[in-house]
C-alpha cells in the first residue's frame, strides 16, 4: 500500500485520528443526510422477512458484531445469534434457511469467518458481508456486500475499522427497524441526525482528551492487570478495551459485564489493579455506578470513563475520570471507543512495545 504515517509516530495513531474523516465517508454511503434517512443499500437483505439474524466474526470484528446484536435486537426487534467464528462453525447451530447471516471482517480473509460463511450458505441463509476489503474472499462469496470504507488499516490492532464496522451496523439496524416497522420515520430521522453529528463530536473528543489519557497511560504502564467493566453496549466495549490493551502493551486485561463483577473478578480487586469503568449516562448508568461502589468499597482504583451527565451524577472518588460529551445512545459506542483506543496506544508507547506490529499477532489470520 502507498500509505504513510504522515505526522504520526505510528500507523495506529494515524488511524485513530483518521476516524472522523473515514466515518463521515462510510456513513455517506449508508445514509442520506439531507432527508435523514437510511439509504436503500440496507434493503439488500430483506430484514422484514427474516425470523432471525446470525452474526459471526473474530477478534475486534466479533466485538463490533456484539454491539450490533444489541442494536438489531433493540431497534429492529430481530433476534440475533452471535458467536466467535471458530465456535460458530463447529457448534451445529440450528439455523433457519429463511434467516440471514452477517460476517464482519476487516480483511475479508479470516479463515474461521470464511468457514462460518460457507456453513451458513450450505444451510441456505442469505449472506451479508461487512468488510473493509471489497475484493476479498468473504466479500466475493456473499450475496450482499456492506463495505465499511475505512481505507487501508495497517496497524495490527484494529481501530478505525472497528468504529466503521459499528457505524455500518448502526445504519443497518436502523434500516432493519424501518423495514420491520419497529422504527418509525420520525425515529429514523432522529437516529440518522445523531449519526450525522458523530464525526464532528469525534473530532472534538480527539482534540481534547489526549493530555488526560497520557497521564493515565503512564500509570497503567506500571500495572500487571487491568479490569474493564461495562453494561449494555459498553460491555462489548469493555472487552474491546481489554483486547486492545493486551494486544499492544502485553498487560493482562479482562473485559467483564459490570453485573458479573460479584461473580468472580471482585476477588481480584486491590490497590494494584485499576478498574476501568465505561459508563455513559444511559439506562444502565445507576446499575454500573453501584458496581463501581463495590470496587471502591474494596479499595480498588477506578478509572471512570463517562460523559458530562455521568460525571455530575456520580459522587464516587476515582483515580481518574475521563469526561466525554453527552451523546445519544446510538453513537455512544463509537465515541467511547476513542478513549479506550488512545489509552491502549499511549500505554504501549510508554512501555516501548512495537505498537503497529505487536509480537505473535498477525493483521490477517488465514489459517484455522
Ligand atoms: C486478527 C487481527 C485483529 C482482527 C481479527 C479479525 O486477530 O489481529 O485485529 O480483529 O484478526 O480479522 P478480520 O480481518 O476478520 O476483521
Amino acid at each position: 500500500y502507498m500509505v504513510d504515517k504522515g505526522n504520526h509516530r505510528h500507523f495506529m495513531e494515524k488511524e485513530i485520528y483518521e476516524q472522523p474523516e473515514v466515518i463521515s465517508h462510510a456513513l455517506a454511503h449508508y445514509v442520506d443526510f439531507i432527508e435523514n434517512r437510511v439509504n436503500p443499500i440496507a434493503a439488500a437483505i430483506d430484514f422484514a422477512k427474516v425470523p432471525s439474524l446470525a452474526i459471526s466474526a473474530c477478534g475486534t470484528a466479533y466485538l463490533a458484531g456484539l454491539v450490533g446484536k444489541y442494536w438489531f435486537e433493540r431497534y429492529a426487534r430481530l433476534p440475533v445469534e452471535i458467536d466467535v467464528a471458530s465456535e460458530f462453525r463447529y457448534r451445529d447451530i440450528p439455523l433457519s434457511p429463511q434467516s440471514a447471516a452477517l460476517f464482519i471482517s476487516q480483511s475479508g480473509e479470516t479463515a474461521d469467518t470464511l468457514a462460518s460463511l460457507r456453513y451458513c450458505k450450505e444451510n441456505g441463509l442469505k449472506i451479508g458481508a461487512v468488510v473493509n476489503v471489497k475484493e476479498s474472499t468473504i466479500a466475493r462469496e456473499s450475496d450482499a456486500i456492506f463495505p465499511i470504507l475505512a481505507g487501508p488499516e495497517i496497524g495490527v490492532a484494529s481501530t478505525k475499522a472497528f468504529t466503521c464496522q459499528l457505524s455500518v451496523l448502526a445504519a443497518l439496524a436502523i434500516g432493519a427497524g424501518r423495514a420491520r416497522g419497529t422504527v418509525s420515520e420520525a425515529e429514523e430521522k432522529q437516529l440518522v441526525r445523531h449519526l450525522a453529528e458523530m464525526p464532528r463530536i469525534m473530532g472534538k473528543v480527539l482534540n481534547s482528551i489526549q493530555p488526560a489519557i497520557e497521564n493515565l497511560s503512564r500509570e497503567l504502564s506500571k500495572c500487571k492487570d487491568v479490569l474493564y467493566l461495562g453494561r449494555g453496549t459498553s460491555y462489548p466495549l469493555a472487552m474491546e478495551g481489554a483486547l486492545k490493551l493486551k494486544e499492544i502493551s502485553y498487560i493482562h486485561a479482562e473485559g467483564y459485564a459490570a453485573g458479573e463483577l460479584k461473580h468472580g473478578p471482585i476477588a481480584l480487586i486491590d490497590e494494584n489493579m485499576p478498574v476501568i469503568v465505561i459508563a455513559p449516562h444511559d439506562r444502565f448508568f445507576e446499575k454500573t455506578v453501584s458496581n463501581m461502589q463495590e470496587v471502591a468499597a474494596r479499595g480498588g482504583r477506578i478509572i471512570f470513563i463517562t460523559d458530562e451527565k455521568g460525571a455530575a451524577a456520580s459522587k464516587l472518588e476515582t483515580m481518574s475520570t475521563i469526561i466525554l460529551p453527552n451523546v445519544d445512545e446510538i453513537i455512544a459506542p463509537m465515541i467511547f471507543s476513542l478513549p479506550i483506543q488512545l489509552l491502549a496506544y499511549h500505554t504501549a508507547v510508554f512501555m516501548g512495545t512495537d505498537v503497529d506490529q505487536p509480537r505473535n499477532l498477525a493483521k490477517s489470520v488465514t489459517v484455522e
